[in-house]
C-alpha cells in the first residue's frame, strides 16, 4: 500500500516548482554576521548537492566542516576548501547503509574528541527500485530514517552530542533535512516497518515522503526525550525546498532527463539553498528552539501526526526492535 502523499515524481515534481514562488519571510534574517567561528559543524552526504552547498557556506562563514559521507573524498573536500577560502574542512567516511561505518564514524569522533555543535542529517536517497542493504533492511528506509536513529543514538550516548549545557556554551543543535512532501502522509504502519518490500519508481516516490514524515515523527519524539525540562539540545528539521541536486539520479534514463531539465529551469542551486539550513544552524533566533520547522525560509508545521505524542513513543520503541533486530549493540537513550 502507498502511504506517501505522492506516488507519481513528475507530480512531486511540480509541486517542488509551486514552492519556488512561495514567500520567504525569513530570508533577510540570515546576515553575514550570522557565523560559525570556533564551531564544528557535521554534514552529512556532504559531497553533493544541499550538503556540498552547506558545507561551502558554514566554511566560509568560519565555521569548522566535517563532510562526512561514501564519495567524493578527498576531491569533494578540496572544492570546498577552494570555494570557501578555508582550509578547515575535513572529509570521513560514512555510509548510512552499512551499520559498521556509523560506529567507526563515532569511534573517530570520540577517539579525537570532536563534539560538534552542529550535527546536519542530510544525506538521503530517491531510490526507484526497492534495494536490500547489507543488513536485510531496505537502503531508502535505512539510510533516509534508520541510519540517523543510530547516528543520533550513537553520537549522544558516546557523549560526542552533550545534553550538558555548559556555562556559557551555546547548545548543540540537530539538524534533519526533510521534505514538505512528507505532508499528508499516512500514518505510520508497523506491518510495514522495517519490512523489506521489492518496489517500483510510484511506490518510490511514495516512499519517499513517507520515510520523511516518519523521520519528522523521530526529531520531534528525540527533542522530547533529549529537552525534558530544560533545551538542551534543539532538533530542528528544515524542508530545503526544491534544489537542483543529484537526488533523481537514480531514476530510469528518460525521466530522469525529463526531471533534470526541470530542475535546470526552476530548481534552486544547492548554494542558494543551503541558506535557509545555514540559517536554521547558526542564528540566534534558534538559539534554544527545539521541535521547530522551516519550509526554505518559511515558518511551517510539520503534518499534525509529527507531533503526536503517542505516536513519537510507539515510533522510539518500534525503531529501537528494529535496530537491536540487526544489531546485539543496540541502545537507544532514555
Ligand atoms: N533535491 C530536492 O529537491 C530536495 C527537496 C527536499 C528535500 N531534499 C533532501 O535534501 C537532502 C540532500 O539531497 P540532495 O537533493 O542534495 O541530493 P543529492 O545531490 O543526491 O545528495 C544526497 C547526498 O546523500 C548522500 N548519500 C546517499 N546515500 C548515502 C549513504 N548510503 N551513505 C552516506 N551518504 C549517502 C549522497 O552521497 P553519494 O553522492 O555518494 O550518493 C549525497 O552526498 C536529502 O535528504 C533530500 O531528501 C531534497
Amino acid at each position: 500500500m502507498a502511504h506517501g502523499r505522492f506516488d507519481n515524481p513528475v507530480v512531486a515534481t511540480l509541486a517542488g516548482v509551486k514552492d519556488f514562488f512561495s514567500k520567504q519571510e525569513l530570508a533577510d534574517r540570515l546576515t553575514g554576521s550570522d557565523r560559525f567561528d570556533g564551531k564544528t559543524v557535521i554534514v552529512t552526504g556532504a559531497n553533493s548537492g544541499l550538503g556540498f552547498g552547506v558545507a561551502v557556506e558554514v566554511a566560509r562563514r568560519g565555521g569548522h566542516v566535517i563532510m562526512a559521507g561514501r564519495s567524493g573524498i578527498p576531491e569533494k573536500g578540496e572544492e570546498v576548501k577552494r570555494l570557501s577560502g578555508s582550509d578547515k574542512v575535513e572529509m570521513r567516511y560514512l555510509d548510512l547503509s552499512k551499520i559498521e561505518t556509523i560506529y567507526d564514524f563515532v569511534e573517530g569522533l570520540k577517539k579525537e574528541n570532536i563534539k560538534p555543535d552542529i550535527t546536519i542529517l542530510n544525506a538521503g536517497v530517491a531510490l526507484a527500485k526497492g534495494r536490500k542493504s547489507p543488513s536485510g533492511i531496505e537502503e531508502m528506509f535505512l539510510v533516509n530514517y534508520l541510519s540517523n536513529v543510530i547516528l543520533t543514538n550513537l553520537m549522544i550516548n558516546e557523549n560526542v552530542i552533550t545534553q550538558v549545557l555548559k556555562e556559557g556554551n551555546e547548545i548543540p543543535r540537530i539538524i534533519f533535512i526533510s521534505s514538505d512532501s512528507h505532508q499528508g502522509s499516512s500514518y505510520i504502519d508497523y506491518d510495514e516497518f522495517g519490512v523489506f518490500e521489492a518496489y517500483g519508481p510510484s511506490k518510490g516516490i511514495s516512499n519517499y515522503s513517507y520515510f520523511k514524515l516518519i523521520l519528522n515523527t523521530y526529531a520531534v519524539e528525540l527533542s522530547r526525550r533529549l529537552n525534558k525540562v530544560n533545551v538542551n539540545v534543539g532538533v530542528n528539521v528544515i524542508c530545503p525546498g526544491p534544489v537542483h541536486s543529484e537526488i533523481i539520479k537514480e531514476a530510469p534514463k528518460l525521466l530522469y532527463f525529463a526531471l533534470k531539465s526541470i530542475f535546470r529551469l526552476v530548481f534552486r542551486s544547492p548554494a542558494t539553498a543551503a541558506l535557509p539550513v545555514v540559517y536554521l544552524s547558526v542564528s540566534e533566533d534558534y538559539e534554544g528552539k527545539t521541535a521547530e520547522y522551516l519550509h526554505m525560509f518559511r515558518y511551517k508545521k510539520m503534518d499534525p501526526k509529527c507531533y503526536e505524542v503517542d505516536e513519537g513513543k510507539k515510533l522510539w520503541d518500534r525503531s529501537f526492535e528494529l535496530w537491536r533486530s540487526i544489531d546485539q549493540k543496540a541502545k537507544m537513550i532514555h
